[in-house]
């Protein structure tokens, strides 16, 4: 037992450390790999020695059981908001107005960014984050300590090495989240058929406020510190000290946060922030100028629900109207279709708009946008700028309704919605506005896997009119590669031996490659089993796919949908006709192969073949390869240095080899 604790100690001193320096410091210091290795062993110790489970371990970020409601909190001290000035001139009224309030006093400022996010509370107790909230009237707000809890930047327990735990300490900082992810979850939330969120603001709000907090811990959140409420059992002089030891407890601190002495040097912030403001990752909608002293914060005091010891400047609006001049459909790499308003250029926030996105026929209908439309839009930074409301006001009769075309404007192929998604989609995987992509997917190593054939390389073949669809590579020449920029006789030579060596393939890879929707490397092993070839997958009815294990209905259809498209049947004939032959493997049943039924898991450093090598050994034999070691596992097959899951297996009796044992089972 006493081991036990030891390594969970250790554990989690190591996750902690990692965190903290990917999120606080963003500095990592161990790989993606690596974390994952110690949060599994540590989610394994935890789980077979429940007694030693902590409110302030790092599993406990994943999230907990769902709430019916959130409970309120009363904040110990009031949350406060800021006066806003518009522009310098005001700002500099307010510097004015301080300095005349402490006469003869050197009054110093912190110029921060104000973050356009969430305002929260975090509430340690002795180092222990005990409660969190979020900002609500500023009197009370909602407790959602599960929540915060799964945001790995925040502290579950103070780092106490250089300056201790005070008995009562409550943070306040901003929760956001970045450009890039709130972009990234959009994406995924309209093809869910989900609504999209309208900016990362709303995105971050919705993320935090989910009563599942297993939800929140999936979205890609984070938080800058900037405030303190209540404390007990430390004293800070001025804000900038306070500010300079929460990332010493372990807190996150903007590192654009700037004491200024004079209001030149706050002017210049104000100035300089709005200029890179579209240059940094996360939405900002102004600065913040904060007295530094504690006494003369004390001193200035606040008025009903503002402090006279700081203020807001905010920036000019990312928001314009405009009017829709246009609708077009574009085509991206996968086929999805993404409906595009070309608009009036207008300036917003200092930057010229003439495009914005519709996201998809839903958005279109839900916000009712029509051609010839006047229309509040939106930017944020590098977000592509979105139509956020139409000004029904201003319509006289003369727009029109837009609904995405049933043919593709770029090849005049079939446009379906697939069942159960947001996006209307092309057909024609030769569509040439998605063949380079659809060629990149091609090549790839878990696809038809043609070793150096790069996307430059496909770039400058699609774009010479070189190859038209992906089986026009099994008829290239290496003269004709070689003409090409940059290329020479030896390296067009590789490409084509590269090419010649895919030639033989499984059906498998071939499903794979293909990119029909839905369908992956998985699927492709399923239908391979099932139909052994080719002829007969494409035959195959509806029900037929539905029935197979592991093939839904979205999928049956998405395999109809394509190869019901003539032009699909037309490139895998030429596919064939260029040489490409499938090793023919037995359609046999799961349940005769040698390894039906059987589980593996592989741990430690392999060296005899790789992860994915012993995976696809597994599962040819009818086997199936896990992660993680459970009641469930056959075998567990070890490497160099494997750890838990080897002591796992041995505690649940699971029968252990070594990669030598592996090899000699597979071959018999
Ligand atoms: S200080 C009395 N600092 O702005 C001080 N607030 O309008 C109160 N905000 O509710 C807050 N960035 O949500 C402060 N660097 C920053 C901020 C910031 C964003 C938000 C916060 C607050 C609102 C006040």
């Amino acid at each position: 037992m006493d081991l036990f604790r030891q390594r969970i100690t250790e554990l989690r001193k190591q996750i902690n450390e990692a965190n903290y320096s990917y999120y606080v410091l963003d500095n990592p210091t161990i790989s993606d790999a690596e974390y994952d290795r110690l949060m599994r062993e540590l989610q394994n110790l935890e789980e077979s020695n429940p007694e030693l489970k902590t409110s302030d371990s790092p599993t406990q970020r994943v999230g907990a059981n769902p709430l019916t409601e959130f409970g309120t909190i009363t904040h110990r001290v009031p949350l406060l908001s800021l006066d806003n000035a518009m522009s310098k001139a005001e700002l500099t009224e307010f510097i004015k107005r301080v300095q005349k309030a402490l006469p003869e006093k050197n009054v110093e400022f912190v110029a921060e960014p104000k973050i356009d996010g969430l305002a929260v509370e975090l509430v340690y107790e002795n180092g222990l984050f005990v409660k969190g909230s979020t900002r609500g009237d500023g009197i009370t707000g909602e407790e959602i300590t599960q929540n915060l809890k799964t945001i790995r930047s925040i502290p579950l327990r103070l780092n106490d090495d250089k300056i201790p735990a005070p008995a009562l300490l409550e943070v306040r900082g901003e929760v956001y989240m970045d450009r890039r992810d709130f972009e990234k979850l959009n994406e995924q939330q309209l093809s869910a058929s989900k609504p999209a969120f309208a900016n990362p603001r709303n995105s971050a709000a919705g993320s935090l406020r989910q009563l599942d907090s297993r939800i929140t811990a999936r979205r890609p959140l984070n938080i800058w510190c900037y405030s303190l409420g209540a404390c007990k059992g430390i004293a800070f002089d001025s804000h900038y000290e306070f500010l300079e030891i929460l990332p010493k407890w372990g807190f996150r601190v903007n590192p654009l946060i700037q004491l200024c002495k004079s209001t030149d040097e706050l002017l210049e912030y104000y100035r300089h922030i709005e200029e890179i403001r579209d240059s940094i990752s996360y939405d900002i909608d102004g600065v913040v100028f904060k007295v530094n002293s504690i006494i003369q914060q004390e001193e200035l005091g606040i008025k009903s629900r503002s402090p006279r010891w700081a203020i807001a400047g905010k920036f000019k609006a990312q928001q314009e109207i405009t009017q829709i001049l246009e609708i077009e459909a574009s085509v991206g790499r996968t086929g999805a279709i993404t409906p595009v308003a070309h608009l009036a250029p207008v300036n917003v926030g200092g930057v010229v708009v003439s495009n914005a996105t519709l996201h998809n026929q839903d958005e279109i209908d839900r916000k009712d946008i029509r051609l010839g439309d006047w229309v509040v839009i939106q930017r944020a930074g590098d977000v592509i700028p979105q139509v956020v409301k139409v000004i029904t006001e201003r319509r006289d009769g003369t727009e029109q309704k837009y609904q995405i075309p049933d043919e593709c404007p770029f090849c005049g192929c079939h446009v379906i919605r697939p069942e159960g998604e947001a996006k209307h989609r092309c057909q024609n995987i030769n569509c040439p506005a998605q063949l380079k992509g659809s060629i990149q997917h091609f090549v790839s190593k878990r696809a038809i896997n043609i070793d150096g054939l790069g996307d430059k390389l496909i770039e400058q073949m699609v774009d010479s009119g070189l190859i038209k669809n992906v089986a026009d590579l099994y008829f290239l020449k290496a003269e004709q590669i070689a003409a090409l920029e940059r290329m020479a006789k030896k390296s067009a030579q590789n490409v084509i031996d590269a090419i010649e060596n895919s030639r033989r393939t499984t059906l498998a890879r071939l499903i794979h490659a293909l990119g029909i929707r839905n369908v992956g490397e998985h699927i492709g092993k399923l239908l391979e089993r099932h139909f052994g070839n080719l002829d007969k997958l494409i035959s195959a009815s509806f029900d037929e796919l539905n029935n197979i294990e592991g093939v839904g209905p979205i999928v049956a259809q998405s395999i109809i949908d394509f190869f019901n498209e003539q032009k699909n049947r037309q490139t895998i004939d030429r596919l064939i006709e260029g040489g490409v032959a499938i090793q023919t493997t037995k359609v046999a049943d799961f349940g005769q192969l040698p390894l039906a039924g059987k589980t593996f898991v592989f741990t430690g450093t392999l060296t005899k073949f790789t992860r994915d090598e012993a995976k696809e050994m597994v599962e040819k034999l009818g086997g199936k390869a896990s992660s993680s070691v459970s009641k469930n596992t056959d075998y567990v097959v070890i490497g160099e240095n494997a750890g838990s899951k080897a002591d796992k297996a041995k505690n649940l009796a699971v029968v252990i080899l070594t990669e030598s044992d592996f090899l000699k089972l597979i071959e018999s």
